[in-house]
């Protein structure tokens, strides 16, 4: 069986940071989303993979590589405009030819395998296999509306869920998906939509199985959720430290990266500090991933993610639940008038909760 990975998409609700970066290559725990999803797919014994690209084909491309690191071969699709998940399947029907697939979202993080989904479909053989999850949010996906053990009726987005049941990005399909991706209409949001082609499936008589998922599921495209799938990721931490510690306090499960150095510093794991960072009377709190090269000295951060290279220094307000991208300067003072400069990109935000 092959898998198709979706890697392409614009990511408007991780902006800025999707503005120089693609949201699947976003860390959690200081591992690009994405490389979740390529463990999975590997994990479940895929070898052959195609990705669907977009805009950020090269960066994707650079990451990925051929596959090797995971033990698959990954052929790259470009789809020329991010037209919706079903478009995307069609974008890929010469590459998938007739063969069942599975279809997986470079954004969406799942801890259980996906091993026994593949079995139930080979020994069951629907048309369509997809995974739910009871979500508290369910207007924010795709929601399915169950009659007994049938599922009868999936809608993208609706205002008034039927059910908290939320369509999960990881799904299996036979060659019948394609017929049903051409025969259905853009949305509201202008996207052929993988929820429409499914509900076409349901409507013309082809069997769509469901199952529960078991363990976590994280669709990252958005900060919150993207923090909550750090906070889940670092939970299984294993601590380690290549780093250098002085007068330094480590509680709880901390991992430091090589050439790391920690100065007067608390540490509340679970936490990741990447490698040559420098963190000088700081305090660092629980379910923070701190990238590579960053330099902190005397602020509080906690429940973070901050990429590479950047700095933060003399801030007297903890930094919570933020997100900060790779090079980016938070820098304080205690000269008066307290006042702020600031120069952030489009769609920035700044605020005291
Ligand atoms: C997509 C699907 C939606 C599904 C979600 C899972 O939404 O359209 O049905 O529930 O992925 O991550 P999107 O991320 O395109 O808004």
């Amino acid at each position: 069986m092959k898998a198709l990975i979706l890697a392409g998409g614009k990511g408007t609700r991780l902006r800025p940071i999707t503005f120089s970066m693609a949201k699947q290559l976003v860390p959690v725990a200081n591992k690009p989303v994405l490389f979740y999803v390529l463990e999975a797919v590997a994990e479940a014994g895929i070898r052959e993979v195609g990705m669907i690209v977009g805009d950020t084909a090269p960066e994707i491309q650079r990451a990925v590589g051929d596959g090797s690191r995971w033990g698959v071969h990954v052929t790259y699709i470009p789809q020329p405009e991010p037209l919706g998940l079903a478009h995307a399947v069609l974008t890929a029907e010469p590459y998938l030819k007739e063969e069942p697939f599975l279809m997986y979202l470079g954004d969406n993080i799942v801890t259980s395998s996906v091993k026994p989904l593949i079995e139930a479909f080979e020994q069951r053989k629907p048309n369509a296999l997809i995974l739910l999850a009871e979500v508290p949010n369910p207007q924010e996906f795709g929601v399915a509306e169950l009659e007994g053990a049938r599922v009868v009726r999936l809608v993208e987005k609706p205002k008034q869920p039927p059910s908290n049941l939320a369509l999960v990005g990881v799904y299996l399909f036979d060659k019948h998906i394609f017929e049903a991706a051409r025969a259905i209409k853009p949305s509201w949001r202008g996207e052929l939509e993988i929820t429409d082609a499914i509900q076409y499936l349901i409507d013309h008589g082809y069997t769509v199985e469901w199952k529960k998922i078991s363990g976590w599921w994280k669709d990252t495209g958005s900060l919150d959720a993207l923090l909550d799938a750090n906070r889940l990721v670092l939970e299984d931490l294993q601590p380690y430290n290549y780093g250098t510690l002085e007068e330094t306090q480590l509680h709880g499960r901390v991992a430091i990266g090589a050439g790391s150095v920690l100065k007067r510093c608390i540490v509340r794991g679970p936490a990741i500090i990447g490698a040559n960072c420098y963190l000088e009377d700081c305090y660092i709190g629980s379910f923070t991933s701190i990238g590579d090269g960053v330099r902190l000295v005397s602020c509080e951060v906690e429940y973070s993610i901050i990429l590479d290279g950047s700095c933060v220094e003399h801030v007297e307000t903890r930094i919570e639940g933020s997100l900060l991208g790779k090079n980016v300067v938070v820098r304080g003072g205690a000269r008066r008038p307290r006042t702020m400069r600031l120069m952030l990109g489009d769609s920035s935000l700044v605020e005291t909760p």
